[in-house]
């Protein structure tokens, strides 16, 4: 259609008129993000000031993005820009409220759910954690001691958390651990889509089409999806179980689980619906499994690696669990220095969660270096760069537990800096099951068996890429022949 009047004595169309006002926008928006926002002198590219596409492209398109972009110049400058976050690269202790759940419905939840995973929580429920790693044990006598056959240890751990985790939060256990070889079609497929996170973040209408489709075109379109459905099929059967078993605390499963905490907590109602814990119970596994593997791959490998901390961590077992089968006493394992110190620094190469965690300060500027970062701006901060940093741990990349043993006033120092289990009041939730988990899977591998590394090397725990969680170089993990010690 064509105007009447001339414009500059041309005749212009309406889609030519759309097109400038577009320009003109575009233009608009584009000075402000790079020139007048308030984030503007912050130091960074300004591609991704202009921008998310930057952030994106960096996200999805990369493999090996963790050292790629640790070599990178731009992020190697302080603080690195897009349209309305910051990622700080450098040291940092500002504490910010997430941008993930909106943070009243996040504190209510957490509220619930912090008296399940507390210490005396964690004692009264010893007995399920040490009954999955006397499995653990048994199956390994069973099948691997005598048969000259490797075995993938990594994997056997990935088994090992996501039974406890199951166990200790829903009640129920899946029996990874009696999987032949270790080999768990669930863990396959956890870890396949853990590679999608990206993508799923930056465009969540996937997921939400993905799963609006019937199931067999989702399985057409991302096979062995069906094993995650099942899965979380099999979990919803279990809340309502719990849900049906009449509010008595452990009545259908044994003992407390967060189903039956959740159901009889002040939460209101639309919390206790069966599809939110289900969800939740996703998100609880998922957070409570490949965790501990990543941390105790990392362990594992370096013990292996080096005699010097191999005969170290032995002697002290041996000192406090004379008799080989001995079931350690948790407070026993937790006053032991050297395990102690080994766990810190797994955690700290294994880095917990290595992407960026954005928060935003709700109320407060935060000054960092210089630059006022005003409220309401998300800023990102990842552990790798700060469990890199030379100030704070000299020769980074080299596993030494004996950076933990200094005084307590240094070792105190180290551990504000150690941030594999975030800060604040979005830090792990399961931070005190994860170290028990650690200290007895490390304490009764270690004591039983004698271990020498097989086919593995040094790319089992190096770092690669950021899929939210960290991927590392060889993801098959640590494997070793193993037999039982003689005494
Ligand atoms: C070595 C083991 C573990 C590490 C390094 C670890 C690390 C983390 C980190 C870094 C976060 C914060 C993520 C963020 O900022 O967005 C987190 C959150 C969380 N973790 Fe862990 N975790 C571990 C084990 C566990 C275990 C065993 C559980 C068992 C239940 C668990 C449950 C959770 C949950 C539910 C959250 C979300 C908390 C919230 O949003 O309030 N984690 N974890």
């Amino acid at each position: 259609m064509e105007l009447p009047s001339p414009l500059f004595g041309q005749d212009v169309s309406v889609l030519q008129i759309l097109a400038g006002v577009l320009l003109l926008w575009i233009i608009g928006v584009s000075t402000n993000r790079v020139y007048f926002s308030p984030l503007s002198k912050v130091p960074g590219p300004k591609l991704a000031a202009l921008t998310s596409w930057y952030e994106f492209y960096y996200d999805v398109r990369s493999t090996s993005m963790i050292q790629s972009t640790m070599r990178r110049s731009i992020l190697t400058t302080s603080i690195w820009t897009n349209s309305n976050t910051l990622a700080i690269v450098g040291e940092n202790r500002v504490q910010f409220k997430a941008v993930t759940a909106p943070h009243a419905l996040h504190k209510i939840r957490r509220k619930a759910l912090n008296p399940f995973f507390s210490k005396s929580q964690i004692s009264a429920l010893w007995p399920y954690i040490v009954e999955k790693s006397e499995r653990l044990c048994s199956v390994v006598e069973e099948s691997y001691c005598d048969d000259a056959k490797p075995l993938y240890l990594t994997r056997a751990i990935g088994c090992f958390a996501l039974d406890v985790v199951t166990e200790y939060s829903f009640g129920k256990t899946f029996n990874h651990l009696d999987k032949p070889g270790f080999e768990s079609e669930l863990i396959t497929v956890l870890d396949y889509l853990t590679g999608k996170v990206h993508l799923m973040t930056h465009l969540p209408i996937i997921r939400k089409v993905m799963s609006a489709l019937p199931k067999f075109m989702q399985e057409a379109l991302q096979p062995g999806l069906v094993v995650a459905y099942d899965w979380n099929a099999g979990i919803a059967e279990q809340v309502r179980l719990v849900a049906g078993s009449h509010g008595e605390k452990g009545s259908y499963t044994g003992h407390r689980t967060i189903f039956s905490d959740i159901l009889e907590s002040d939460l209101p109602d639309a919390e206790k619906e069966i599809q939110r814990l289900s969800e939740e119970a996703s998100i609880i596994a998922s957070a409570g499994s490949d965790t501990i593997k990543n941390a105790m791959n990392v362990a594992c490998f370096h013990i292996l690696n080096n005699p010097t901390i191999h005969e170290a961590l032995v002697a002290e077992l041996v000192a406090v669990l004379p008799d080989r089968d001995t079931t350690p006493v948790l407070s026993q394992l937790e006053a032991l220095p050297y395990l102690t110190a080994i766990i810190q620094e797994s955690l700290r190469l294994s880095y917990g969660v290595v992407q960026r965690s954005p928060r935003v300060s709700p109320s407060q500027v935060i000054q960092y270096k210089g630059f006022a970062i005003p409220p309401g701006y998300a800023v990102g901060m990842d552990p790798v760069h700060m469990h890199h940093n030379e100030g704070v741990f000299p020769d980074s990349y080299a596993f030494q537990p004996g950076r933990w043993l200094g005084d307590a006033a240094a070792t105190r120092r180290l551990q504000r800096y150690n941030v594999a289990f975030s800060r604040g009041t979005r830090q792990c939730l399961g931070m005190n099951l994860a170290w028990a988990e650690m200290y007895l899977l490390l304490a009764t591998v270690f004591r039983r068996f004698e271990m020498r590394l097989w086919e593995t090397d040094g790319r089992c725990a190096e770092l690669e890429t950021d899929f939210f969680l960290p991927r590392m170089s060889d993801r098959e993990g640590v494997k070793v022949m193993i037999k039982k010690r003689e005494k």
